[in-house]
């Protein structure tokens, strides 16, 4: 949640001092035959979205345009499909309750249209509550309508986003009772996550709720096919690397049709250095996120355009096993995270995560941590070279940097 003028105070003091509530007061998480991982992202979803960079300036040819960029860069091919317009796009509802854009967005389901002609999906966004985080029009009161709607334009996407929905709902409805509000706050998602299943579209149900409650405990349960665990992310390391210290210990939620989401991409965007943005990449491959880019795409320099196309990282990313990267250990300010892939194939990110070059104090690899018997032989996938791995190797790393391996045959 971006703390701006935008957001009502009510939400801002609410979102500072709740603590999480878990336990009797929330179902239980339904038990893993029983997820509704069903038709969509049966891999973390890949594609663009216009919050990151356009914020509240997005208009319809920026959807545009970002299409078409997605089919010209190749980034169509590596695997980018929904085309996902964030928050800004709502009007006035009529005298009937139904919603209609406002003039940035002249015509929605001609937009639909146009991304569909490209082979490309369109997302849209809301919010349970009576506005939207950045004080546009809501779904309070009109959940049916309005996935009706979006069945009609042809949307296949829906992040949800809390906002008002503390102050306007929660808070009223339930004051100083935090676990009757997250009763509330999980009935509104499952509201909408009803009304989506009933248009009987294929639609992906994002929700954006901030992690509150451990949402990845019932997500996916009420039809949640990824959900965010955090606050919203900053184009600066310090909120990308924070981002990535919340993700450990939840890698046992991730999998097919059900996902974590540390939040969209900021590669490229900010004062980000190469290696930051590279990291940034990776490690959200590594963590099963979906991989929603949020650079202005129709100036991306040659150096983004490489690191989002990665075809190496991205087959991480999209293993259809969902298996999420676990932390495994970190010595001095070197971390290391491992995820098992397809085949019994591993995946291995080494990340200095501080601003020191270790070239005067080199990290030592402990294979032993990471389950593996002796010698390796990986690839680095992001010079593509072929390397032995040995039990207590030095790793030089630049600051903030990451050397990414594929071990296809671990020993
Ligand atoms: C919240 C969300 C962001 C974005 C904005 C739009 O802050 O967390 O990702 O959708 O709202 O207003």
């Amino acid at each position: 949640m971006r703390i701006s003028a935008s957001l009502p105070l009510a939400a801002i003091v609410f979102a500072t001092v709740i603590a999480p509530v878990s336990g009797s007061a929330v179902p239980q998480p339904p038990a893993k035959a029983q997820l509704d991982s069903s038709k969509v992202a049966a891999t973390p979803p890949m594609g663009w979205n216009s919050w990151n960079y356009f914020a509240g300036k997005v208009t319809d040819k920026d959807i545009r345009d970002s299409a078409d960029q997605i089919i010209a860069s190749g980034m169509k091919d590596a695997g980018y499909i929904y085309v996902n317009i964030d928050d800004t796009w709502e009007g006035e509802r009529d005298a009937s309750g139904v919603l209609h854009t406002n003039s940035k967005f002249p015509d929605m389901k001609a937009l639909a249209d146009y991304v569909h002609s490209k082979g490309l999906k369109l997302g849209i966004y809301s919010s349970p509550g009576p506005k939207t985080c950045a004080g546009f029009e809501g779904s309070l009161g009109h959940e049916e309508q309005d996935a009706q709607l979006y069945a009609s334009w042809g949307i296949d996407y829906l992040k949800y986003d809390l906002c008002s929905f503390i102050p306007a709902v929660m808070e009223k409805q339930a004051p100083n009772d935090k676990a009757a509000q997250m009763r509330l706050m999980l009935a509104a998602y499952d509201k909408m996550g009803k009304a989506l299943k009933a248009t009987g579209r294929p639609i992906v149900y994002s929700f954006c709720q901030y992690g509150w409650d451990s949402v990845w405990e019932w997500a996916p349960g009420i039809g949640g096919n990824l959900w965010r665990t955090t606050g919203d992310i900053e184009a600066r390391w310090q909120s990308i690397y924070d981002i990535l210290s919340q993700q450990k210990g939840l890698a046992s939620y991730a999998g097919p049709g059900h996902w974590n989401d540390p939040d969209m991409l900021e590669v490229g965007n900010g004062k980000l250095s190469l290696a930051e943005n590279r990291t940034h990449f990776s490690m959200w491959a590594m963590l099963a996120a979906p991989l929603l880019a949020g650079n202005d795409l129709p100036r991306m320099k040659p150096e983004i355009k490489e690191i989002l196309t990665s075809r190496d990282v991205i087959a991480i990313s999209q293993d259809p096993l969902g298996h999420q990267a676990r932390y495994i250990y970190s010595k001095g300010e070197v971390e290391v995270w491992a995820r098992d892939l397809q085949g019994g194939a591993k995946a291995i990110a080494i990340v200095n995560v501080g601003s020191d070059v270790y070239s005067t104090h080199p990290f030592h690899l402990d294979l032993a941590q990471l389950g593996l018997n002796g010698s390796q032989h990986a690839k680095n996938l992001w010079t593509g070279k072929e390397m032995d791995l040995t039990n207590n190797m030095p790793v030089e790393l630049p600051s903030h940097d990451i050397l990414l391996l594929r071990i296809a045959s671990p020993k």
